[in-house]
């Protein structure tokens, strides 16, 4: 029957995926839940002992991976990892750039060296682990990257000072915006998740507060704290097959956070 012929392919199966700060938190969970569902994955980090622990931990359930140290800000150590998942996978269809930092503290105070180390990170790291994927993409006319923005890309942070953090999550919804279009010729798709409040080491303090959490959940649609696994859906539909005319957009994951 025709109209019953389209299923979507929701599959990131075989896929070589390359993740950022992948040691732990959002990284570990998507490395792990990309691992579960076939992907081949590549687990980066600066703490590449913990990130070649979570590797290890992933080849002993039956998935594939490896880890490499990388830190994000440093084009060489970028292009090297790059070059690593191609000698060691054959190539790469996605890259999850997740590694980020945060620095809390009113913005009139804070040190200036932070604040540039949280945009170099943030953004400059989600850019040249892009344009170190670019040629291997571009040569295959295929692709997927996805940023790791956040709500506070779009919203000031209400409830603490973090303005080097919502400025370089700003930049990255532009970066993905302008990458989109400039590799849209490649069939390279460059999308953003931007999560709402999960809790990780990143958070940890804060969500802990109990006073801080009540107003949290008190401008939440959805009142509800976000586990990592809520994001792990709009990761592998940015990465699946299913989204490929889907470019430039970034997924709020967010419990209605953004459409208050
Ligand atoms: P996390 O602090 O638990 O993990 C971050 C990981 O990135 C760590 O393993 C760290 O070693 C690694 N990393 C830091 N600098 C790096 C560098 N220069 N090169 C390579 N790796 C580096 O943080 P979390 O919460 O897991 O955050 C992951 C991403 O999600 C970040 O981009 C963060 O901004 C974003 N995010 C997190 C939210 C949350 O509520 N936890 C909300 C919105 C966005």
């Amino acid at each position: 029957m025709m109209i019953m012929e389209h299923s979507p392919d929701f599959s990131v199966r075989d896929k070589v995926v390359i993740v950022s700060g992948a040691a732990r938190g959002l990284g570990l969970v998507f490395a792990g839940s990309l691992a579960r569902e076939g992907a081949k994955v590549v687990l980066l980090d600066t703490s590449s002992d913990i990130a070649e622990a979570a590797a290890n931990t992933i080849i002993e359930h039956g998935g594939q991976a490896f880890a490499a140290e990388c830190d994000v800000t440093d084009q060489n150590q970028a292009e090297r990892a790059v070059d690593l998942a191609i000698s060691r996978f054959g190539a790469i269809d996605a890259l999850v750039n997740n590694a980020g930092i945060n620095q809390v503290g009113p913005a009139e105070s804070v040190d200036v060296d932070v604040w540039r180390k949280v945009i170099d990170v943030n953004l400059v790291g989600a850019y040249l682990m892009s344009r170190s994927a670019a040629p291997s993409m571009i040569s295959r006319q295929r692709g997927s990257i996805v940023n790791i923005a956040s709500i506070h890309a779009s919203v000031a942070p209400a409830f603490h000072c973090a303005s080097a953090y919502a400025t370089s999550k700003a930049g990255v919804l532009g970066l993905t915006r302008a990458l989109a279009v400039e590799w849209g010729k490649y069939s390279i798709r460059v999308n953003a998740i931007a999560p709402g409040f999960v809790r990780t080491e990143m958070t940890r303090e804060r969500l802990d507060d109990r006073a801080y959490l009540a107003r949290i959940m008190d401008r939440s649609p959805i009142p509800r704290t976000i586990e990592s696994a809520d994001l792990i859906g709009a990761l592998h539909y940015l990465i699946a097959d299913a989204s490929r005319m889907v470019t430039g957009q970034g997924l709020g994951v967010d419990g209605g956070w953004l459409a208050v």
